[in-house]
């Protein structure tokens, strides 16, 4: 059984000519204190003047566009097959008028690199969020049509209002009628001021760690609010990061929509679909939490068939630029293999098996 990583990304070169011409976030930078290597600067607040160069954005080499660094990263970590994807933020911050060419092209380029390492590399494609509904679901449709693509990868934002903006719709339907799954993906995290008034002093800790989980976490709960499942309802979304924090609170939310005055006189409690349901029948989660117990929280709330191994490489790189076994995906290879301690089939089948099966990787 192959080892799949289903959360991994690429800036394509296109992309990076498109970061290195800007000069507001999101862009690509040589700063004077460090002339010598560029920085991306990609997370909001992240170029904010009084902060030192290391808390500004992060070093980028080739690992993060050329593929063959990704190939190496890939053999060196025993990963046979990788789901790549454009990283954040997409295409989010594209004039309306660019954006459907700017997709079409750059995921033609992303489809072409799969080409040349066919068997080991499928896709994720992007969508032209900030271009009228048409556009966008055109190029759902066309997605389908492109030999590696397995579905799309989006963030939180939608069209620009979130994930449970009714004006989703005809793209939420387009996605389930060609059967593309959602990689719902966080880049915005909270607002800045929830970081407090010394976060330049904890590097991007506060903003990585929690701010892009509940970021996730709420993207979801708002889905379901507004009742995105009711009317999709074979809808698929893989949710990175083991789904944010939605596993553990899920019980929570649960209650509290049991629990609303509001939605029970709107008459909205008896038609919403449990979120225990939703998780088990049309959310995947990826394996990128570094320990056990998120893990096992990740298969309570959604099925050991339905966990996939992850890596969000080029992200999380080691801090010594010599050591070529990375700490993150060790956690990660770590934490699969003390939660199915005894259970080989289902180590397995989230190491690739599912994967394998879910987005159609043998064909
Ligand atoms: N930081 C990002 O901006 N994106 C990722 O995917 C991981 C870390
Ligand atoms: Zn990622």
């Amino acid at each position: 059984m192959p080892t799949v990583d289903v959360h991994t990304h690429i800036y394509p070169p296109s992309y990076m000519s498109l970061l290195r011409g800007r000069d507001t976030v999101p862009y690509v930078r040589n700063f004077e204190d460090a002339p010598e290597s560029a920085r991306l600067i990609i997370l909001p607040g992240e170029d904010a003047p009084n902060k030192p160069s290391t808390a500004r954005g992060r070093p980028i080499g080739a690992e993060y566009y050329d593929i063959t660094e990704k190939i190496k990263f890939m053999d060196a970590h025993g990963i046979d097959k990788s789901v790549i994807s454009l990283a954040n933020p997409w295409l989010d911050f594209l004039p309306k008028d660019e954006a459907g060419a700017a997709a079409r092209s750059i995921n033609d380029e992303v489809d072409s690199i799969c080409s040349q390492y066919s068997g080991r590399l499928y896709a994720f494609g992007t969508l032209p969020l900030s271009a009228p509904a048409e556009t966008v679901v055109a190029e759902v449709k066309r997605l389908k049509t492109l030999k590696f693509m397995r579905g799309i990868i989006m963030g939180t934002s939608g069209l620009g209002k979130g994930l449970d903006d009714p004006a989703l719709d005809p793209i939420y339907a387009a996605l389930e009628e060609q059967q593309l799954l959602i990689f719902l993906h966080p880049h915005y995290g909270l607002p800045s001021d929830v970081y407090g008034p010394w976060a330049s002093n904890y590097g991007h800790v506060l903003p990585l760690a929690l701010g892009f989980p509940l970021e996730t976490t709420i993207a979801v709960t708002r889905m379901l609010l507004s009742g995105v499942w009711d009317r999709f309802k074979e809808l698929e979304i893989l949710i990175a990061h083991s789904g944010g924090t939605l596993p553990f609170l899920a019980g929570r939310i649960e209650s509290c929509i049991k629990h609303d005055g509001h939605l029970k006189k709107e008459d909205r409690l008896e038609k919403m679909r449990s979120v225990w349901d939703v998780l088990k029948k049309n959310i995947y989660l990826d394996a990128v939490i570094y320990s056990e117990v998120g893990l096992k929280a990740a298969v309570d709330a959604s099925g050991a068939d339905r966990l996939m191994f992850g890596t969000d490489h080029p992200f999380f790189p080691p801090l010594d630029e010599d050591e070529t076994e990375w700490l993150s995906v060790k956690s990660n290879y770590a934490a699969i293999k003390s939660a199915f301690d005894g259970d080989d089939s289902a180590a397995k089948a989230v190491l690739g098996g599912n994967a394998v099966r879910i987005l159609k990787l043998d064909g």
